[in-house]
């Protein structure tokens, strides 16, 4: 059987963490992309990465480069390629840089991997899927981004952290944009079947949902960029799902119009946000629609009307892209 070929562009701290734990899982071959001045940054890591091989018995090859011929005919290609946030900074301000960075990328994407899955990370992130979709012109199964993973881990790590029990029976689920307006759900949320309003008062809930909507910020202001290892991660297990067509559901942003009463009947289409969805070889294969109550309705609305801004700045910026 072939090895699944995933290409990561952008090797700095989100895109190189990723080729770490794609490789410790053995998911395929790697290859890690920079732009030319970097090119020495991105074979060095790769390198280095893969002269662990012998030691964590892995058999994934890993290559460093700036020349997109080397990611040809990948099967998921990650997308980093951005400014991260320093202290102070929201992912909104990361646009205007981000936007250009994004568009080039998603075009050379298409053109060296037509039939890749490609997972945006790049921030502001549900604005940046936005972006890749229209560069790319690739079908709305086979682009999504990733951010939902990685807030479900903070809730759950936080949740896990305050209950003192394993974070493995933590289930649950958080939706919506990936800004400070994402929306944890606690009604979906609980500790091997037992919902969590029955183990922690409702204070202590709002304190953990609270920690998991600006965790990113937390983390900003500690280290004076964002967080690496657990967006890493969060990537990884949408490859993982897709590379072993495993089925999962997963918080991905996703392409929606009708569904979860997104954009429907929009004549400008629809948006990318964070829904429930199934990954399998197809990519993005299905979303899973749920009933929301009342205020989790009009969260859920004023977070997906933030992405909506967000993505007209991007028209703005590059009418191309409307
Ligand atoms: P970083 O600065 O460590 O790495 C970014 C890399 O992208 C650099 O090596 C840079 O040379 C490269 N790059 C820039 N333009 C490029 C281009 N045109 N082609 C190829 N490579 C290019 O930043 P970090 O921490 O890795 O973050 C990357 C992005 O991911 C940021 O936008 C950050 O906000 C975002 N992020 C998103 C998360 C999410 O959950 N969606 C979580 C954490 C970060
Ligand atoms: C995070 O949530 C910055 O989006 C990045 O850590």
């Amino acid at each position: 059987m072939r090895r699944a070929k995933i290409s990561i562009i952008g090797a700095g701290n989100v895109g190189a963490t990723c080729a770490h734990w794609a490789a410790a899982k053995e998911l395929g071959d790697i290859v890690l992309l920079d732009i030319p001045d970097r090119v020495g940054v991105a074979k060095a890591k790769a390198l280095d990465l893969f002269c662990c091989a012998p030691i964590e018995e892995f058999d994934s090859r890993v290559i460093g480069t700036a020349d997109y011929a080397d990611t040809a005919n990948s099967d998921v290609v990650v997308v980093t390629a951005g400014i991260p946030r320093k202290p102070g900074m929201s992912r909104d301000d990361l646009i205007a840089t981000n936007v250009g960075i994004v568009r080039d990328v998603a075009q050379k994407v298409a053109h060296h991997s037509p039939s890749a899955v490609m997972i945006i990370v790049s921030n502001p992130l549900d604005a940046m899927v936005y972006t890749a979709w229209k560069a790319s012109r690739f079908p709305t199964n086979r682009i999504l981004g990733q951010a939902g993973c990685l807030d479900v881990a903070r809730f759950r790590a936080f949740l896990a952290m305050d209950l003192g029990c394993s974070v493995e029976d933590i289930q649950a689920l958080l939706l919506g944009g990936h800004g400070d307006d994402m929306v944890p759900l606690a009604r979906f949320t609980s500790v091997h079947g037992i919902p969590i309003s029955m183990l922690l008062p409702k204070e202590r809930i709002d304190a953990c949902m609270q920690r998991a909507k600006v965790g990113g910020g937390e983390i900003v202001q500690l280290m004076g960029t964002s967080a690496y290892y657990a967006p890493a991660s969060g990537t990884i297990q949408m490859v993982e799902a897709i590379v072993k067509d495993k089925k999962r559901i997963l918080p991905c942003a996703a392409y929606c119009e009708d569904a979860f009463g997104v954009a429907p009947g929009d004549k400008g289409g629809g948006y990318f946000v964070g829904v429930p969805c199934v990954l399998g070889a197809g990519g993005m294969e299905k979303v899973v629609e749920i009933q929301f109550d009342a205020e989790e309705r009009k969260l859920f609305d004023e977070s997906v009307s933030h992405v909506k801004d967000l993505v007209g700045l991007v028209r703005k910026a590059f009418p191309d892209l409307g």
